[in-house]
C-alpha cells in the first residue's frame, strides 16, 4: 500500500488532507499534486542525520528529478544545497533566489555560457568533469578576475543500480575522470597549477534507484585509495566529498528501499574509518538526492476516457495523458501502482492496462492493475511520480504540458500553470 495512499468519509483518496477528485475538478487533468509536508520530511530525514552524527554536510537537492521556482523554493526553506546541471536550471534556481554559494554546477559538456553563468552569479562550486572545461573555466575566471572552488568528478569503477552494483577497472561512463587509468589524477596535477581554481574535493555518482548500501560504500573505499595516493604525492586532504544521489524509493512492492538515515549513516561510518586510517581530517560529506526527496511525495491525476476489451488477452483503459507526463514506463519499463481515486475503497473487480492517449503502443503508463469497475471520467491516481515525471515531460502529438499542485496546510497551490495550445506554437513562425 501506498504511503500517500490516504482516503476521506466519501471513500475518496486525499493528498495532504485534500480531495483528489476535488483538486481534479479545479485544475483538471492530467495534474501532479505534491504532498510539500512530504518533500519536507524527505529533505529533513537526510539534513537531521547528519546533525546527529555531528557531521558537516550539504544535502544538495538533485534539481534534475523535479525543478520549478515553487519546488526550489521549499528546498531553499529546508536549507538544501542545490545539485543543477544546465543553464535553465541554474536559471531556475536564480529565480527561485536560491542562496547561490548553495548551488552546484554538473555537467558533461559545459559550455561557456554556462561557466560564464556560474562564475558571473559566484555560485558556490563547479563539478569539473573533463579536461576541455578546465581550460574554459580557466579563461572565464581570468576574465572575470575571479576565483572557483571545484570538485573533481571521478569514475570509481563502481555503477549500481537497485539491487545490482558493477565492479570495473575502467568505467565505460561519459562523465567524470577514470580513477583506475590515472585520468583523475592528471586532472588533479592540471587544477593544481591554476591558482584560481581550488579543489575543495572529489565528487562521485555511482548510479540511480539504488537500495543497498554496499556500492556507496565501495565507492568511498576507492576515493581514499585514491586520496591515500595523493596525501603522500600532493599532500592533499579534501574538505569535501561528495557521494551523488542515487538514494532508491518505493514504486511498488517490488521495491524494498532502506530508510533515508540509512544510506546516511552507512556513508558516515565508512568515511570515519578511512580518514581514521589515514589520519586525515573528517571532510564535510555533500550528497545530491533527487529521487529520494520528490518521487514519493506526488500523485499524477488522470482522467479515464475510452476502453478497449480484448476477450482473452487484455483490457486496455486509457487516460488523457501518458508517456508526454510520464516516460519512465516506456523508457525503462518503470513500474507504478494506481487507483481510481473516486472509487479507492471499492474492490477491484478486474485486471486492466493503463494506457496513454499518445499515438504510439509504446505509451503505456502501468501493465495489468487490479482495478474496480471503472467507467469514463472516474479519475486515475498513479503514484511516486514526483520525480522524472514532469521533468522528462515532453511536447509528443503537441499535448500541452500538465500542471503542478502543491498542497500544504489542506491549502492547495497552483504552482506551474497548465499549458495552453498557444504555449505549444508559441516558437513555431509562418511559412506563409
Ligand atoms: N547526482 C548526479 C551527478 C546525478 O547524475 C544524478 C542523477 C543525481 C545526483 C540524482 O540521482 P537520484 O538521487 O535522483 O537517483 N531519469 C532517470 C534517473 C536519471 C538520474 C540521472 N542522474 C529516472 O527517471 O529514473
Amino acid at each position: 500500500m501506498h504511503e500517500l495512499m490516504n482516503t476521506n468519509d466519501q471513500g475518496h483518496l486525499t493528498i495532504g488532507g485534500l480531495d483528489t477528485t476535488y483538486l481534479a475538478k479545479k485544475y483538471g487533468t492530467p495534474l501532479f499534486v505534491y504532498d510539500v509536508n512530504k518533500i519536507r520530511e524527505n529533505a529533513r530525514a537526510f539534513v537531521d542525520t547528519f546533525e546527529h552524527y555531528g557531521v558537516k554536510a550539504q544535502v544538495a537537492y538533485a534539481s534534475k528529478a523535479f525543478s520549478s521556482i515553487a519546488m526550489l523554493q521549499v528546498a531553499k526553506q529546508e536549507k538544501l544545497s542545490l545539485d543543477v546541471v544546465s543553464q535553465g536550471e541554474l536559471y531556475t534556481a536564480l529565480q527561485a533566489d536560491f542562496p547561490v554559494e548553495k548551488i552546484h554546477l554538473h555537467g558533461n559538456n559545459k559550455n561557456v555560457a554556462e561557466l560564464e553563468m556560474a562564475v558571473k552569479y559566484n555560485i558556490g562550486c563547479v563539478v569539473i568533469d573533463n579536461f576541455h572545461e578546465i581550460e574554459l573555466l580557466k579563461d572565464i575566471l581570468a576574465n572575470y578576475q575571479t576565483e572557483m572552488d571545484v570538485l573533481l568528478r571521478v569514475t570509481p569503477g563502481i555503477e549500481a543500480h537497485t539491487h545490482d552494483y558493477i565492479l570495473t577497472g575502467n568505467e565505460d561512463s561519459k562523465f567524470g575522470f577514470d580513477l583506475a587509468n590515472g585520468q583523475a589524477e592528471e586532472a588533479f596535477q592540471r587544477l593544481q597549477e591554476i591558482d584560481t581554481i581550488h579543489v575543495k574535493g572529489l565528487h562521485c555518482h555511482i548510479g540511480s534507484q539504488i537500495f543497498e548500501t554496499d556500492g556507496f560504500i565501495m565507492a568511498v573505499r576507492r576515493l581514499f585509495d585514491a586520496l591515500a595516493g595523493w596525501k603522500k604525492t600532493y599532500h592533499y586532504v579534501p574538505q569535501v566529498l561528495n557521494l551523488g544521489g542515487g538514494f532508491g524509493i518505493r514504486y511498488t512492492d517490488e521495491d524494498q528501499p532502506l530508510a533515508l538515515d540509512g544510506y546516511v549513516e552507512a556513508l558516515v561510518t565508512e568515511i570515519k574509518l578511512q580518514v581514521d586510517q589515514l589520519e586525515m581530517d573528517f571532510p564535510e560529506i555533500w550528497i545530491e538526492p533527487g529521487r529520494a526527496i520528490v518521487g514519493n511525495t506526488a500523485v499524477t491525476l488522470y482522467t479515464i476516457g475510452s476502453k478497449k476489451a480484448i476477450p482473452g488477452v487484455r483490457d486496455y483503459i486509457a487516460v488523457d495523458g501518458g508517456m508526454t507526463d510520464n516516460i519512465r514506463p516506456a523508457l525503462y519499463q518503470a513500474k507504478y501502482e494506481a487507483v481510481v481515486a473516486n472509487k479507492v475503497n471499492m474492490p477491484p473487480s478486474t485486471t486492466a492496462s493503463i494506457a496513454g492517449k499518445c499515438c504510439e503502443s509504446g505509451d503505456m503508463l502501468i501493465w495489468d492493475v487490479p482495478l474496480p469497475s471503472v467507467e469514463p471520467g472516474d479519475i486515475l491516481a498513479v503514484f511516486s511520480t514526483g520525480a522524472y515525471g514532469y521533468s522528462m515531460s515532453s511536447h509528443y502529438n503537441r499535448f500541452p504540458k500538465a500542471a503542478v499542485v502543491f498542497v500544504e496546510d489542506m491549502q492547495d497551490k497552483i504552482v506551474i500553470q497548465r499549458e495552453t495550445y498557444q504555449d505549444v506554437v508559441k516558437n513555431d513562425l509562418s511559412y506563409e
